[in-house]
């Protein structure tokens, strides 16, 4: 590596950070440009009294002047967006910085043509192609407020977060592709308006060139609107804590939390974080083969990357098609140098054999990062020894949609534990804490705490200041919970071991059980259900749901699968149930309170060790329960 970090290094700079915040950030927000230097760095308080967070206050900035404008000068005919399509037999494209800027001030002036401006909410619903990135970067030169959407969420899913964040503009295409098949993401927003209240305008990208029904005075041509504007926007003077986005994500209760991110502190973390833990250097090829629609994308495809002058590559496919090569195909044909995935796709790849990787170079490879989910060992090895041929170190880094960026990670140099994301980051200063609150030291097990503020932290939950110290500062007063369980080895190394709240991680993606047990029990068949997370070997976990049907109603196989559609159709497909467990009764406490505890072991087919089952109220349930277990989908 060109710029390895000793890890004696590593660990005098994150004691300064910690010694020193306000000296060490204002030096590293020197990274961004600013239209006024901030005189003061963080400005925070965890406690319920004084509870704030704030960072770079007084600063000004505009977040796609850093991303594109002040690279003209010395890299405008660099390759700023490297896009690789659906199909291998579509041309890449090959969007400079300078066609950057032309194509993201065109889409702000037609933004602002639609009456949108500082602090206007727009969700975008888009497939994976540059104009994804335009769109967002084009709110960013306004002041406006993006919420991205993934575009695989329903209609249902997607009307509630336009809904949520009061958005009067929605940006979509007419349609995406994926592996190979095209996505009605036009239809679906149609659909989505059908159900919220309604939008002033739908600005919609040409992608594929379907032909998709428009409606008059609502609904407009991207190509067409852009004809009209001109190819210079000035960038909006931002102030540091002016909110930047708004990314919904699942928490423990039905309704998803719309996480808002600032303009100053989260772009410094995601281009501090990404030029130091993937070491990039021009001109590097960097690909984050995640989707815009989760923060590894906001973070690591686009903010971060482009804050930094690189060349990020977009790929609008899965990994997995048309064949299982594909991945190691697209790294060859753009000479890739840091790939970043998630342990899902590489456990997938790995079932298919070696020779799909080995029959490919991958000699441009520098470095592997990984994320979402705890990459089990194995999948480690594959990664660093096969993908990488034992040259490239991996990157396994622990964060959130709640922290901008990443958290607790390698960096180049750190000595790698696979299965281990290893040591806290400039300024973080993770804590254990036992489940009274009480805090661990040395080697030990707990609940993961972040015991200060970090420039990346979000900001608050859109519209919803209470629920926002409620989720996160109030089970322990004094520290951001992150909901996560780790351990610290006698090293000092943390080990992520997983959520130790009611969310379950699928294929990387966070999914809040309650979110799946609401769309379940809106089914006119479905009176109660329970849903829980199992160990799955490719997803990481899979959702196991457990469901008491009204009397009546007949469990059988078709109730079974129209349940799965049904579960799709509300939330979408990455929230299909794997297993539906027919229940006559759920295990409740005698307060009534269902133990999950009880119903993991189940879905983990662990049911020598159910624990203590003398608090049930029908002890009964349970002997049915396991009799039916054996019933998957
Ligand atoms: C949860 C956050 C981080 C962006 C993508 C997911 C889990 C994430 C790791 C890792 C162990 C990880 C945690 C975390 N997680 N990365 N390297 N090792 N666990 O973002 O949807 O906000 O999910 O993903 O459980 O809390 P997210």
């Amino acid at each position: 590596m060109s710029n390895a970090t000793p890890l004696a290094d590593r660990q005098a700079v994150h004691a300064r950070s910690l010694a020193d915040p306000d000296g060490f950030w204002l030096e590293a927000a020197t990274r961004l440009d600013w239209m006024t230097a901030p005189s003061r760095a963080g400005d925070w308080s965890f406690d319920r009294d004084d509870f704030h967070i704030r960072w770079f206050e007084d600063g000004v900035l505009n977040v796609a002047a850093n991303c594109i404008d002040r690279h003209l000068a010395t890299r405008g005919d660099q390759v700023a967006i490297l896009w690789e399509g659906d199909d291998p037999t579509t041309a890449p494209r090959h969007i400079t910085y300078a066609e950057l800027h032309r194509e993201v001030s065109r889409f702000a002036n037609v933004l602002k043509g639609l009456g949108a401006g500082k602090g206007d909410r727009i969700t975008l619903y888009m497939p994976m192609i540059p104009e994804a990135a335009f769109a967002m970067l084009a709110c960013a030169r306004i002041g406006a407020v993006h919420s991205v959407v993934f575009a695989g969420f329903s209609a249902e899913a997607l009307a509630g977060r336009i809904a949520d964040c009061d958005s009067r503009i929605v940006i979509t295409a007419d349609q995406g592709r994926r592996g190979g098949r095209t996505i009605a993401l036009k239809a679906c927003v149609d659909e989505a308006l059908a159900i919220a209240r309604a939008v002033d305008h739908v600005l919609v990208v040409r992608a594929t060139g379907a032909e998709v029904p428009m409606t008059a005075g609502r609904d407009i041509w991207y190509h067409e609107a852009a004809l009209n504007v001109a190819a210079d926007c000035p960038p909006e003077p931002m102030a540091a804590e002016d909110p930047l986005f708004i990314l919904y994500t699942s928490g423990s209760t039905g309704k998803p939390k719309g996480v808002v991110h600032s303009t100053g502190g989260y772009l410094l973390w995601a281009a501090m974080t990404h030029a130091t833990v993937f070491d990039y250097t021009a001109p590097d090829v960097y690909w984050c083969a995640a989707d815009i629609g989760w923060v590894t994308g906001h973070s690591y495809i686009v903010y971060g990357p482009l804050a930094n002058g690189a060349t990020t590559l977009m790929y609008e496919g899965v990994p997995n098609w048309p064949t299982p090569a594909r991945i190691w195909e697209v790294v060859d044909r753009h000479r890739v140098t840091t790939l970043y995935t998630a342990p899902t796709a590489l456990r997938a790849l790995m079932k298919e054999g070696d020779a799909y990787v080995t029959g490919t170079s991958r000699a441009s490879l520098k470095l592997l990062g990984s994320v979402g989910e705890p990459i089990n060992p194995e999948a480690w090895r594959w990664y660093h020894d096969v993908v990488g041929g034992g040259r490239c170190p991996v990157m396994d880094t622990w964060w959130q949609t709640e922290t901008g960026g990443h958290m607790i990670t390698p960096l180049p140099g750190t000595p790698a534990k696979p299965g281990s994301a290893s040591l806290p980051f400039h300024g973080v200063d993770p804590r254990l804490l036992d489940a009274e609150g009480r805090e661990l030291d040395g080697a030990a097990e707990g609940n993961l705490v972040i015991a200060a503020s970090w420039p990346g932290q979000m900001r608050g939950l859109w519209g919803d200041p209470a629920r926002f110290f409620d989720a996160y500062f109030s089970l322990y007063p004094g520290v951001y919970t992150t909901g996560d369980g780790a351990r610290r080895d006698a090293d000092g190394y943390w080990w992520i071991t997983g959520r130790v709240d009611d969310v379950i991680n699928v294929s990387g993606h966070r999914m809040g059980t309650a979110e799946v047990e609401s769309a379940l029990v809106l089914h006119a068949d479905v009176a109660e259900a329970a849903v829980v997370g199992f160990p799955h070997d490719v997803k990481g976990q899979g959702i196991y749901a457990y469901v008491t049907l009204n009397a009546g109603v007949a469990a059988d196989e078709t109730l079974r699968a129209a349940l799965r559609d049904w579960v799709r159709r509300e939330i979408g497909p990455i929230a299909t149930p794997d297993a539906i467990q027919f229940a006559p009764g759920l295990p409740k406490t005698r307060s009534g309170k269902i133990m999950r505890r009880i119903l993991r072991k189940i879905a983990e087919g662990d049911t020598a060790s159910l624990g203590d089952t003398s608090t049930l109220a029908d002890p009964g349930v349970v002997k049915a329960l396991l009799s039916e277990s054996q019933a998957r989908v």
